[in-house]
């Protein structure tokens, strides 16, 4: 029977709540194990980042942000990281768009990390602060022109009439730049997350997960806990 018969005859038969529910999976692993993981998180980080590429994962740099409307509120989306170092974890954006609008009135934000094929998450709080123009420079300079146009064309998360206005926007960013290269538009960079808090958790069997966070003191040294699943 075909996946789409079979997923009819469940629908048929169980409410679509049950259907969902059923979706099971163990997590089998090794796991981890508080005095073997590094001492620094970022090193940490970079151990977990680097299998997750070198297992060939389909875009292993995707995460997702989650900041802080004007009401408390969370809010969330799917970016990609391009880049982490010993200050954070950076990603490139819209300064115009309706994060950057919460970033401005509250920098604190959380990113999320998964490897499903890998059962591992990580997760990322701290405080979101802008890139240098330099940085944001380098890193417009290194991508596609294409993005590099889109990157003036959209007035991200502004409400447009129609997909036909940003294709007209095309042509006109295309003939302003055509022969030179395309420069930043000054409402577009990075942001990095300065960290506090990072979760290491890798899926175990019987939902007997492994959980290590490390909390940044005040003291700026690192300290590491077993969390329970
Ligand atoms: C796989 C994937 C990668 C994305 N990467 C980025 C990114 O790096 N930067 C970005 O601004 N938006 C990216 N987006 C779009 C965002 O999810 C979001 O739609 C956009 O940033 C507007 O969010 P906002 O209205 O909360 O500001 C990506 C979406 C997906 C699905």
């Amino acid at each position: 029977m075909s996946q789409l018969n079979t997923f009819i005859n469940h629908f048929k038969t169980k409410s679509l709540r049950q259907l969902v529910a059923n979706f099971r999976n163990e997590y089998i692993s090794d796991g981890i194990n508080e005095d073997t993981l590094k001492e620094n998180p970022i090193d940490q980080f970079e151990v977990w980042f680097n299998e997750a590429v070198s297992n060939k994962l389909n875009e292993p740099n995707v995460m997702s942000l989650s900041t802080i409307q004007a009401n408390g509120s969370p809010s969330n989306r799917i970016l990609l990281l391009k880049g982490f170092d010993e200050n954070g974890f950076v990603f490139y954006t819209n300064y115009g768009s309706r994060k950057a609008k919460e970033i401005e009135g509250n920098d604190h934000a959380a990113m999320t990390f998964l490897w499903l094929e890998l059962y591992k998450q990580v997760r990322i709080e701290g405080v979101l602060q802008k890139v240098s123009t330099i940085e944001s420079d380098t890193y417009f300079n290194s991508r596609p022109r294409g993005s590099q146009i889109g990157a003036w064309v959209s007035p991200q998360s502004q409400p447009i009439n129609s997909r036909a206005e940003l294709e007209k926007k095309v042509e006109e960013i295309e003939q302003r730049f055509k022969g030179i290269a395309v420069q930043r538009p000054e409402n577009w960079g990075g942001y990095c997350l300065v960290p506090t808090v990072i979760e290491f958790w890798q899926g175990r069997a019987s939902r007997l997960h492994d959980r290590i966070e490390y909390r940044l003191g005040e003291n700026r040294v690192w300290t590491k806990q077993r969390l329970a699943p």
